[in-house]
């Protein structure tokens, strides 16, 4: 199996989501071949929950990390679940037009570019 989609099932496994008990588990791969990992933190007060995609990305920025190649997302359901909306466009932020792996609950994988899954992205060239 793919590293990065390993890395993202690992993650699943450490995700806190007490209210959903949806659990979500990402990997984020940098330029160099460096995996930073998240998973869904969630709070008693909703709002404050954090999706795995996020800090993963924020774990990396954290450590450092600045160009990204790919993201790899693992959920428990039968079909792939994509990033949420919010997440697409802190990937587009941080990460531009990466590859987005979506992966199942039996580790089978589809993968898409951020720009199918976001087209016409909001960032600093609409401010122009
Ligand atoms: N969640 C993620 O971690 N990533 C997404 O892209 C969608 C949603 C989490 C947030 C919350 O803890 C749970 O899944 C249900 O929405």
């Amino acid at each position: 199996m793919d590293p990065l989609t390993q890395a993202a099932i690992g993650a699943r496994a450490h995700a806190h989501a007490p209210y959903s008990n949806f659990h979500v588990g990402a990997a984020l791969e940098t330029d160099d071949g460096r995996i930073f990992t998240g998973c869904n933190v969630e709070s008693a007060s909703y709002g404050l929950t954090m999706c795995a995609e996020r800090v993963a990305a924020f774990h990396a920025v954290s450590q450092g990390a600045r160009i990204f190649k790919r993201i790899a997302v693992a959920t428990g359901v039968a079909k792939p679940a994509p990033p949420c909306g919010a997440c697409r466009q802190v990937i587009w932020d941080l990460c531009g037009d990466i590859d987005v792996i979506l992966v199942s609950a039996n580790g089978t994988t589809e993968t898409f570019r951020l720009s199918q899954l976001l087209p016409r992205p909001f960032d600093d060239h609409s401010m122009a």
